[in-house]
Formats: structure tokens, C-alpha cells, sequence
């Protein structure tokens, strides 16, 4: 027998964290999640009272960015800050979920990952969080991506109907993002493909897919036991209901018709509207004006580019090439 492993990243000592980092935490949870103020401490009491949730993250064909965006916001050592960060979003969550499984950073390999999460299918089935990210190729039977033998499209079709809730993290496994761009010669395809018609179902698109959202809607689970109102296609309100354009901070020098017209001109430097240069934030619905990236440092516009609407479907296709401007409306 394998020997047993734990949780893959440890929670933060629960000690490290004050109330009043804790309620600060609730509170931009409440504000992601467009609640009222007040339902901070709704979240903090739930989350107190709240059994630690078991996931499974899958990662199929894909860059890695959805997880590398989860463990950037993790309690890793940063080594631009002295080798420590505050306790983050991600530190904190840890102490509500438990991940058992990620093929990308679990220790075991071959014979013992597998029976890694051959055990935690016999041992919470129909109770764990699955997050899926990359997308799933179908062409061949699944050839193009195989782990320890066996095709994503297998593992996919065996473990999500197994799981309590499923996150599709990213845009790969929303709509097949990058690897389903024509000619898409592996067949991708996103998790609603392979299990259609699944109503635990959240999408959170996006290349990567934002940590706040996806902390978010953990969060929202984990207070509610219920996924937060989505739309049509499975996305969240709350992360996906308002266009860029409309909260973004240019969004006067459009009006005021103030546009870059050139990379670095003048406009470029005073922070003008990046219509001209191709910006798709008029056809883009995501909350990136207002949670940003980077602990809230800055976003794709706020540095000086275009938004390429990495949260529309099938963007790749759709939106490139990314220097041409949209039709005005
Ligand atoms: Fe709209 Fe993009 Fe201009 Fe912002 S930079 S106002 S999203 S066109
Ligand atoms: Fe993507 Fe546009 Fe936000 S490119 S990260 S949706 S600003």
C-alpha cells in the first residue's frame, strides 16, 4: 500500500491569521461577490461553523496558469518581500478546503498518485469540489493528452459526475481556450462538452481565470452550500454581469473622444481611452476593473493595454488579431 498523504498544501496556522485580517477577508469576499457590506459577517460566522472541503483539481491541456495563479496568491515566500507575505486570499482559504489532489504539485507520481485519487473518489464521493482546468482533446479518443495512461477524456468523464460542485478554471476548460483555436487539431473541447448538462456547474473564463474569483466562489459555497446565480453559460454574476467598458477607468476619454493612436504617444502616457489600439472591453463582461490582478495592484488596461477579452468565447479566434479596433456601435 501507498502511504497515506495528507492535504497537498498545508492550511496556515490558523494562530497567523487575527480576526481582524479574518473579517477583512470577509469583507472583500462580500464585495466580490456584489453583497452588501454587512454579509461580511454572515461569511465570517458560516465559514467559522464550516467542515473543511475536499478538492480535486484536475489539469488537463493546458499552460498551467490557472494554478499558477492559485499558488502565487498561496503562502509561499516571496522573495521581493523579504521572504514572507501577509497571509493572502489563497492562505486563508486553506483553512476551509483541502486539496487531495493536483497532479501538477502532488509528490506521489505514477502507481501512488493514481491510488491517490483512486482514494479520495472511494472516500468523498459525491461530497468533493472538483476544479478542472485545461481543456479536454477528444480527437484520436482522447490521445493527445493521457496521464499515467489514461486520457483526460477518461479521467474527466469519470471523476466530475462524481463530485459534489465542479469549477471549470480558465478558459481552456470553459470553451477549449487556446488549444481549440482553428484548426484545433486535438479536438479540445471544455468541461460542459464532456458532461453536458451538469447544474453544479461554474465557469469562470479567463486566461488565466482570476484567484479572486474562483476564492470567491468557494467562499459563496462554503457560506450558502449552494453556487452562486450564473448566467446562460454557467458564469457567475457577480464576476461576469458588467461590461469593462462601462467600469473602467478610461472610460471618460472615450466619451470625451481622447484615444491612443499610437504606443507611447501622448494619450499612451496621460492614460487615455485604448479604443483605437484595439481594446475589447466593449464586448467583454468580467469584473477585472474592479478586483484587478496581482493583489489589486493593476489590470491589463490600468498597464497600458488593451483588454483582448480573454473572457469571451472562444477568444483566440474571435478577437484576434488583437491590434484591430472594433466597429464603432
Ligand atoms: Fe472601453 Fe477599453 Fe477604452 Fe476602457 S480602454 S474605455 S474598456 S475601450
Ligand atoms: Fe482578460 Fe480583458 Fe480582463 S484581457 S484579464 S478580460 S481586462
Amino acid at each position: 500500500m501507498p502511504p497515506e498523504i495528507g492535504p497537498l498544501i498545508s492550511p496556515s496556522e490558523k494562530t497567523s491569521m487575527n480576526r481582524r485580517g479574518f473579517l477583512k477577508f470577509c469583507g472583500l469576499m462580500a464585495a466580490t461577490l456584489a453583497l452588501p457590506s454587512f454579509y461580511a459577517r454572515h461569511i465570517a460566522s458560516a465559514l467559522s461553523a464550516a467542515q473543511r472541503l475536499p478538492v480535486v483539481w484536475l489539469e488537463f491541456q493546458d499552460c498551467t496558469g490557472d494554478t499558477e495563479s492559485f499558488l502565487r496568491a498561496s503562502p509561499f515566500p516571496n522573495p521581493l518581500q523579504g521572504g514572507n507575505t501577509m497571509p493572502g486570499l489563497v492562505d486563508i482559504l486553506l483553512d476551509y478546503i483541502s486539496v487531495e489532489y493536483h497532479e501538477t504539485i502532488m509528490a506521489p507520481a505514477g502507481f501512488q498518485s493514481e491510488q491517490s485519487l483512486a482514494n479520495v473518489l472511494d472516500q468523498y464521493s459525491g461530497q468533493f469540489l472538483c476544479i478542472v482546468e485545461g481543456s479536454i482533446p477528444t480527437a484520436s479518443n482522447g490521445a493527445y493528452c493521457t496521464i499515467r495512461g489514461r486520457t483526460a477524456l477518461s479521467i474527466a468523464q469519470q471523476v466530475i459526475p462524481q463530485a459534489r460542485a465542479v469549477i471549470a478554471a480558465g478558459s481552456c476548460a470553459w470553451d477549449g481556450g487556446l488549444a481549440a483555436a482553428a484548426p484545433n487539431p486535438t479536438g479540445a473541447v471544455g468541461v460542459n462538452q464532456i458532461v453536458p448538462g451538469l447544474s453544479n456547474l461554474v465557469n469562470l473564463p479567463g486566461c488565466p481565470s482570476n484567484v479572486v474569483n474562483l476564492v470567491a466562489t468557494i467562499v459563496y459555497f462554503l457560506t450558502y452550500d449552494q453556487l452562486p446565480d450564473r448566467d446562460r453559460q454557467n458564469r457567475p454574476y457577480f464576476a461576469y454581469g458588467e461590461e469593462i467598458h462601462d467600469e473602467c477607468e478610461r472610460h471618460d476619454y472615450y466619451e470625451a473622444d481622447q484615444f491612443v493612436l499610437e504606443w507611447g504617444d501622448t494619450g499612451h502616457q496621460q492614460g487615455w481611452c485604448l479604443f483605437k489600439m484595439g481594446c475589447r472591453g466593449p464586448r467583454t463582461h468580467s469584473n477585472c476593473p474592479k478586483v484587478k490582478w496581482n493583489e489589486s495592484t493593476s489590470w491589463p488596461i490600468g498597464a497600458g493595454h488593451g483588454c483582448i477579452g480573454c473572457t469571451t468565447t472562444h477568444f483566440w479566434d474571435a478577437n484576434s488579431p488583437f491590434y484591430t479596433p472594433l466597429e464603432d456601435d
